[in-house]
């Protein structure tokens, strides 16, 4: 009796679990987009670029520059309603234009230099489910 008690739970725990496991293959390409945008292979896009992807100040300093103090932010763009292509190049790729600055853009400049956008190495399946979960995200 007791044995076959046993039985049963194993045989019901391993059949659960292969729901489980069937329910994770067939994730909408929506999880698994948000999924990989939270945690993506290094750091997760919502780190900097915000729970809904429409950019936030990651911080706020002061930079002093030939005596003079300039107050800086470094935001980071929203990137919602961005084209396919700029998007997969900007993820996968690094810019090769090369910005100039004007001599009071101190903080631009310093930012730009700074080049704290990562570049992620994602197959294109993933770069994909990414760009639908952000173009299909509720405004709050
Ligand atoms: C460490 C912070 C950081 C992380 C993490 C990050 N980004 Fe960015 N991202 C930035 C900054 C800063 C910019 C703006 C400066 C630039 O273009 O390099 C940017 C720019 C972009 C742009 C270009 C926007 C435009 O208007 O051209 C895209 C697209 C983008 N990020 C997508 C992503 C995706 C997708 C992820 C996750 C796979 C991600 N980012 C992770 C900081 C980050």
């Amino acid at each position: 009796m007791i044995k076959s008690l046993f039985l049963f739970f194993i045989l019901t725990s391993s059949l659960f679990a292969n729901t489980l496991g069937n329910e994770n293959s067939f994730i909408t390409k929506f999880e698994y987009g948000k999924m990989l945008y939270n945690n993506p292979r290094g750091i997760g896009c919502i780190k900097c670029h915000g729970e809904n992807a429409e950019g936030k100040t990651i911080v706020s300093f002061t930079h002093v520059y030939r005596n003079k103090k300039y107050n800086c932010k470094l935001t980071t763009p929203s990137i919602k309603n961005i084209d396919y292509k700029t998007f997969y190049s900007k993820v996968n790729g690094k810019d090769t234009k090369k910005k100039t600055f004007q001599n009071d853009e101190v903080c631009q400049k310093l930012i730009y230099k700074a080049d704290v956008m990562p570049t992620y190495f994602l197959v294109n399946e993933e770069i994909d489910a990414i760009y639908y979960y952000i173009n299909n995200l509720k405004d709050k």
